[in-house]
């Protein structure tokens, strides 16, 4: 279920589609699917009393047996229910239909990131005072492991008052395992089960209970009470907690076992809405098509209407281009860098040679050199290399370390398949799809993650030498690596496929080996043999990445009670960094060179600095409304979205450029022989002292051109606004030509700066 093991997704998939035939009902209905129908609310006839009823009679009139699944009400006017093409088909027809859009499956995709953050050196950040108290962020995600000692609650105070939140009891769960740190948690399986078939609970729990870990490392990681002397089987020791402490956590389970279905996460964000919460934090993905049929992007609008801040994983489908998900602009996406924190485990051959990799094994090794083989030369399967369940040849590996190659399966599952077969050790080797980034994982027998350069060096060996003999040194954790942070290589990338014109991934944050809590229900691998169980656990992914940002969005929304979610989006981007503090640029280890704002956006978050921004980039429902516009998107779509009888004035102009966002991207045509002038228009609202602030423009290269008009700005007090155009010229480039240039404003003091990005297409 986790993008995040990147490597399991396969299995995932796999697993999920040999499940879309449950349905059991027979004829006609074995082909209904859920489909979420969306209503014009405005145009409900007035012999209906109630929405519902008015929902109910829609899906009366053209199917007797349907049922309907969920109706709602914050999130989308409409039902979600069980129904035939020709169905669904009839009713889109009918009067007050705005759209009948099949559902989708999305997917899933700390000690030491406090520090990293700064967040330990910075008291305004983490007032004695209990302001951070009345923050609630809900999570949604695979539910909940209460005993966690992350949502412990001594020290907060009582529930906030105006929390409409619930502790829905179920499978394992009751009322009583919320308190006042977890002070919400539901789950929403109706749609899921429609699909699915009913949900069986010996295998996952109906309930708010997370079997799988997932959702509480990520809502953990956002909110988690700090928990000393946490560690994975002694690595990574320290304090665990989250990154906003002392905010309240509600968990709202929309994954299963077979992923998370779009009809639930509607149900599931609809609640959290009105429940009350203040930040959402989404680490799944999958909606890539427009904005009005994607739950998320749906749900996320209804959410930034009513001043809730989301934060959604960019995605792990790096380093691919147009490899992003969640890229509405109304939601920050946020991509994946490293720590400052490694675990060394090195490999050391016959032949005396060494090779760095990283491992979260627990036990020790004693150093002996053991006989060493390529998995592809002990199996007689086809993809032998990549020790998949069943295909080593148990009399070729017993008492051996084998070398399996990355990809397909999951990576700790080679392990204990080495493991299954009698081998002593595993190599696993990265291939040119990974390149040279190293995930660390807690594997079932002595194990450790190589590069791709490591790992074809270690095969010349393996193929050359007469015996070849290897073993594997664990050097436990180290911190201070440098540089760091770098950008992840599954981290999603840009540009934008959706819409260029807008910057995305919005910035990035922590998401490799992170330390969090974990479930009581899987060990540390998630595998079924893995009988181990950990209250810690560390993982990658863009999944970890977004709840950093959640946790941030909740201090900064603790310390600034007035601030619009686009208001503490811009806080974090324009407050990025982009370059270490000794100089040089963010690297990407997917190319080992500089990352780029396709890569990173406007950079890597640093809260301390976020606190005090000194202007922002602000925005309200209008400016998403007139960019809906701009994408010229029908009245009906906009309904959709935006559940509003909304039409774009025709006397109007609508530019996608003017959305007031903090980052600024383009793409030019490279077929046009002349040069193509854009112009975008911004307004920057003090959130600081009275002050002055000049302009400062690089585009990157020198076919571009930049002008910043007025480039001074001076403001007098706070909530003071002031308008300025960028206007950019790019000359004739061949195509996949990129410019990256930055836009910098600056009292002398504060900085205010936002990535640029051209692109040639
Ligand atoms: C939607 O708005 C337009 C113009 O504002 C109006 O003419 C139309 O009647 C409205 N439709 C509904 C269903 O309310
Ligand atoms: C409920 O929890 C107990 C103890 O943790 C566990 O043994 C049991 O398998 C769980 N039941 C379900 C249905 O998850
Ligand atoms: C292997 O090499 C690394 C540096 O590349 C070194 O730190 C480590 O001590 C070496 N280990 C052995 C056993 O030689
Ligand atoms: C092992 O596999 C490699 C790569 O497939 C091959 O080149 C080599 O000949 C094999 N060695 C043996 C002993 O089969
Ligand atoms: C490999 O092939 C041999 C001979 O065909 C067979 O006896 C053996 O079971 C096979 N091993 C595996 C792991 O498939
Ligand atoms: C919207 O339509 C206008 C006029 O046809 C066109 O110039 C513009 O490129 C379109 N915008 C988008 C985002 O498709
Ligand atoms: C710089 O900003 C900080 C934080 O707002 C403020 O305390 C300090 O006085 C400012 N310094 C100058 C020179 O403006």
């Amino acid at each position: 279920m986790k993008i995040l093991h990147l490597d399991r997704l396969v299995l995932v998939l796999g697993l999920a589609l040999s499940c879309f035939c449950v349905d059991g009902y027979g004829g006609e209905q074995q082909q209904r699917r859920t489909y979420i129908v969306h209503m014009a609310k405005s145009q409900m006839p007035t012999a209906f009393q109630h929405h519902t009823h008015w929902y109910d009679s829609s899906l009366k009139s053209v199917s007797g047996s349907a049922r309907m699944i969920y109706s709602y009400d914050t999130v989308v006017h409409g039902f979600s229910a069980r129904l035939t093409a020709r169905e669904a088909k009839s009713l889109e027809a009918r009067p007050g239909i705005l759209s009948v859009l099949p559902e989708l499956r999305y997917e899933l995709h700390t000690t030491r990131t406090p520090e990293f953050l700064g967040l330990d050196k910075s008291k305004a950040l983490f007032p004695d005072s209990d302001s951070g108290n009345e923050v609630v962020v809900g999570v949604l995600d695979t539910g909940i492991w209460p005993e966690s000692k992350s949502f412990d609650d001594t020290g907060l105070g009582p529930v906030p008052s105006g929390w409409r939140g619930g502790c829905e009891p179920g499978t394992n769960f009751t009322a009583s395992n919320c308190n006042r740190k977890l002070i919400g948690a539901r789950f929403f399986s109706k749609g899921y089960e429609a699909t699915m078939g009913p949900i069986d609970v010996s295998k996952e729990s109906k309930s708010p209970r997370d079997d799988d870990g997932h959702g509480t490392h990520t809502a953990s990681t956002a909110a988690g009470s700090a928990v000393d002397g946490a560690s994975l089987l002694g690595y990574a020791p320290g304090t665990a907690r989250g990154m906003a402490t002392r905010a309240r956590v509600a968990a709202y389970k929309v994954c299963w076992v077979g992923g998370c279905f779009s009809s639930d996460i509607l149900a599931g964000l609809e609640k959290a809405i009105d429940d009350g919460v203040n930040v959402l934090s989404l680490s799944l993905g999958g909606g890539t098509s427009d904005f009005y049929r994607d739950s998320v992007a749906i749900g996320a609008f209804a959410a930034a209407e009513k001043g809730i801040f989301v934060s959604c994983s960019a995605g792990n489908a790096g380093p691919s281009s147009y490899s992003l998900s969640n890229t509405a602009p109304w939601i920050a996406t946020v991509g994946a860098g490293t720590l400052d924190r490694d675990f060394p485990a090195f490999v050391s051959l016959g032949n005396g040679k060494n090779f760095s990799g990283v491992s979260l094994f627990s036990g020790s090794s004693k150093g002996t050199l053991l006989p060493f083989v390529y998995a592809g030369n002990v199996s007689n399967a086809t993809n032998g290399n990549l020790c998949m369940m069943g295909t080593l040849d148990p009399e070729k590996v017993k008492g051996k370390i084998v070398l399996c190659d990355r990809g397909v399966n999951a990576r700790v599952q080679k392990g204990s398949v080495v493991k299954l077969a009698g081998g002593a050790g595993m190599v696993l080797a990265n291939t040119a799809a990974n390149g040279e980034e190293l995930v660390a994982d807690a594997h079932l027998l002595p194990a450790t993650s190589v590069g791709e350069k490591s790992g074809d060096a270690i095969k010349r060996y393996l193929f050359s030498d007469p015996n070849p003999t290897a073993t594997i040194l664990f050097e436990g954790t180290k911190v201070g690596i440098q540089p760091s942070p770098v950008l992840a290589a599954f981290s999603s990338r840009g540009p934008n496929s959706i819409t260029p014109e807008i910057l995305k991934p919005d910035m990035i944050a922590p998401g490799v080996n992170i330390l969090a809590g974990w479930t009581g229900a899987a060990g540390p691998t998630g595998l079924a043999v893995d009988d181990r169980r950990v209250g810690f656990n560390i993982i990658s992914g863009t999944s970890m990445s977004c709840p950093h940002v959640s946790g941030l969005a909740a201090l900064l929304k603790a310390a600034h009670a007035d601030w619009s979610p686009a208001a503490i989006k811009s806080a974090l981007m324009t407050t990025a960094y982009v370059a270490y503090k000794n100089g040089g640029n963010l690297q990407d280890v997917a190319t080992g060179k500089d990352s780029t704002p396709y890569d990173h956006g406007a950079g890597h978050v640093d809260p301390v600095s976020a606190l005090n921004p000194g202007l922002v980039y602000d925005l309200t429902v209008e400016d998403y409304l007139d960019f809906l516009c701009g994408l010229n998107y029908t009245s009906s779509q906009i309904n959709t979205l935006a559940r509003r009888n909304f039409t774009c004035e025709s006397s109007k102009t609508y530019s996608l450029y003017d959305l007031n966002y903090p980052s600024f991207a383009a793409s030019f045509d490279s077929l046009s022989s002349g040069s193509t002038t854009i112009k975008y228009a911004r307004t920057l609202t003090n959130v600081g002292s009275a002050g002055t602030y000049k302009a400062s423009a690089t585009s990157g290269l020198a076919a571009v051109k930049i002008s910043v008009e007025p480039d001074t700005l001076s403001f007098s007090k706070a909530g003071e606004k002031k308008p300025f155009t960028v206007t950019v010229t790019g000359s004739a480039m061949p195509a996949s030509t990129n410019a990256f240039g930055r836009l910098e404003w600056s009292d002398g003091n504060r900085t205010v700066g936002s990535p640029m990005a051209f692109s040639w297409t």
